[in-house]
């Protein structure tokens, strides 16, 4: 990859000790994708944050980056692994709090903004049309360059890190236009009405696309909120972090039905309803907002919740970035869903916080909570819409 003469210096140490690292990684990165040169970003969105992920280790590398690492560019975080203000109140132990915060204080001294969420375009770090990113968490990369029609990568950790501290990134995969030409058609020919059919179309489309970029016709008028859902499942179960939508995504126009095409009925939904979830015991574990819940989302339970409340047998979290909350208090659908007995999850989600054997059984809107909390956590998962879930979560039991 060539290099400008700034950028070499830079590799050589002449900007200190973070930046050359950074660059090594940038440099490694462009020479084993065969990219030509470094383009410059104007976001960066970071994953690898949850202590429970990084261990250590991940704490001893970011400790030695904030000495004289700083970024060059709006950079925001992953959910961590609790709730950075109230993580007693979800279990956390006070060593696990210690060891998190020390995480935070390290992305903190290197000028990150430490909102904690995987849908930072909901809170400030918006990237528009065309724009080149560098974002970690898959769900968001995928809602990026699917909906906004910005160009990013899927960034591990330390390459998102290492091109906040450059503000560039190496030119290759999804920055090029040529990358992101769809290879699979999918018409849907079913009712695509809920959240959470939103996530079993993209467990279908995600399974049987593949490594193939997604070209979709059919869905009309999908809201923000079942794009973000959508765009979880899809990356989850397939592997692209990004799809088109006729007639709704920014470059859809650019591109045509592909030669294959698979078609989605009612059949094909319901069994992709089937192979998500498992059968449960009793529910003892409710947890909403997989991606973060947007504040019409939280509107969406506080309506539904008011006047009922949580049974005790079960914990019901909604998942969301602090910002969202702040506007949740102010309009009162905080007090609504804790006078239930539901608790606000700011800063991260069931499938980052240290949750192994707390809980067997859960219910959730998202078919990607669905696959982490099942292979990570072990446990036996439900989806369902909103109402069903906090339906679940009254009764302890699916129905
Ligand atoms: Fe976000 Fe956690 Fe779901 S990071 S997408 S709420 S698994």
């Amino acid at each position: 990859m060539h290099l400008t003469k700034e950028e070499e210096s830079i590799l050589a140490g002449g900007s200190g000790n973070a930046a050359a690292k950074s660059m090594k990684i940038l440099t490694a990165l462009g020479d084993i994708f065969g990219a030509e040169k470094l383009i410059p970003i104007n976001s960066v969105q970071i994953a690898g944050v949850s202590y429970h992920n990084l261990g250590d280790p991940g704490l001893d590398y970011l400790a030695e980056l904030a000495i004289d690492g700083k970024v060059k560019v709006t950079t925001t975080l992953n959910p961590a692994g609790m709730d950075l203000v109230d993580w007693k109140k979800l279990g956390i132990s006070d060593d696990f709090a210690k060891k998190q915060h020390m995480v935070i204080d390290a992305f903190s001294k290197m000028g990150v903004v430490t909102c904690c969420t995987c849908t930072p375009y909901l809170v400030g770090n918006l990237p528009r049309y065309g724009e080149h990113i560098s974002w970690s968490e898959s769900s968001a990369v995928t809602f990026i360059n699917s909906v906004v029609g910005a160009y990013t990568n899927r960034e591990g950790g330390p390459s998102a890190i290492a091109a906040a501290m450059i503000g560039k990134t190496p030119e290759y995969g999804l920055h090029l236009d040529e990358n992101r030409v769809p290879d699979i058609g999918f018409k849907v020919d079913a009712d695509i009405i809920s959240l959470p059919d939103f996530g079993a179309l993209g467990y279908f489309i995600g399974s049987n696309g593949k490594d193939k970029i997604p070209y979709i016709s059919g869905i009309k008028n999908a809201t923000l909120d079942q794009l973000k859902s959508f765009s979880a499942s899809v990356v989850t179960y397939g592997s692209k972090p990004i799809y088109h939508l006729e007639d709704m995504t920014p470059d859809a126009q650019k591109h045509k039905m592909p030669a294959e095409v698979i078609t989605v009925g009612e059949k094909e939904l319901a069994e992709s309803y089937a192979s998500i979830n498992d059968d449960t015991g009793p529910i003892e574990f409710v947890s909403l907002g997989c991606p973060h819940a947007s504040i019409s989302e939280i509107a969406e339970i506080a309506d539904y919740i008011e006047g009922k409340k949580v049974s005790d047998s079960v914990e019901l979290w909604i998942a969301t970035a602090r910002p969202i909350k702040m506007l949740a208090d102010t309009r009162g659908y905080t007090k609504v869903i804790e006078d239930a007995g539901g608790k606000f999850a700011c800063d991260t989600c069931m499938v980052v916080a240290p949750l192994k054997g707390r809980f067997k059984n859960v219910a959730t809107t998202s078919a990607k909570a669905c696959f982490y909390c099942r292979g990570k956590n072990k446990m036996a998962v439900k989806t369902g819409s909103f109402e069903q879930c906090i339906d679940a979560a009254m009764n302890g039991k699916w129905n």
